[in-house]
């Protein structure tokens, strides 16, 4: 939790978020890779995980291990990943002025979560989770479940899906419009992107945006 003994953020912090197969972790890399190439020291994390106990917290959840103890269980897990990923590289990266690019981040506890659990109790967890370390940019992903889901299946050549991806598309889908309805209560932080589009042309459209919410020339 924050406390009065922590420092200043002075560096920039975007999150992405979406559905399954709507090529996240792709755009994370190549928004990296454009930051370091204008000359800023960027950190590339994920969630769940980012850090050596929240990825063992991520683990746990994504084999489905905490499922038996019900949405509220699984919601607190994801805080307290992200309490820990918080407080040893995001803010530490923030506070020497880095940027730091994050593949899914609390709206993923709002939207995968949320649907089960009460707003109260999620604002609460994300409080203690996220403090004042809060993105002001989110590029939010857009597929539809089912091309998504098509995508996801693909690329895992035969995995066995997780915890998340094994669900019906129609939960899938109701995820993708309390994403859209998210990103629409706070349009001062969210972009939200055709995630359809060929990368490259994706790539751009984020870039984009990232320079004009940092005035970047
Ligand atoms: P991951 O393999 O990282 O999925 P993706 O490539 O889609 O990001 O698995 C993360 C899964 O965990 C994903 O299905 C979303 C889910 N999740 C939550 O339910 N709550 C959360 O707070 C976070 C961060 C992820």
């Amino acid at each position: 939790m924050t406390d009065s003994s922590e420092g200043q953020i002075r560096g920039k912090f975007i999150t992405f978020e979406g559905g399954e197969g709507s090529g996240k972790s792709t755009q994370v890399s190549r928004l990296a890779e454009r930051l370091k190439d204008a000359g800023y020291a960027v950190v590339e994390t994920r969630e769940p995980g980012g850090s050596p106990k929240a990825e063992a917290i991520r683990k746990f959840i994504l084999a489905g291990e905490a499922e038996g103890k019900g949405p509220r269980a699984e919601a607190m897990l994801f805080a307290a990943a992200r309490m820990d990923h918080v407080d040893r590289k995001i803010r530490p990266a923030l506070e020497t002025g880095k940027w730091v690019v994050c593949d899914r981040f609390m709206d993923s506890t709002r939207v995968y979560q949320g649907m089960h659990v009460d707003g109260s109790t999620i604002d609460l967890l994300e409080k203690m989770a996220v403090g004042d370390c809060r993105p002001e940019l989110t590029v939010l992903l857009d597929i539809s479940a089912k091309e998504g889901l098509d995508r996801a299946i693909k690329r895992s050549r035969g995995a066995r899906r997780d915890r998340f991806e094994k669900e019906d598309v129609s939960v899938h889908e109701a995820r993708r419009e309390a994403f859209l309805k998210l990103a629409e209560s706070q349009p001062e932080r969210f972009v939200v992107l055709d995630a359809t589009k060929f990368p490259r042309a994706l790539e751009l459209e984020i870039w984009d945006a990232c320079q004009k919410r940092f005035n970047l020339s």
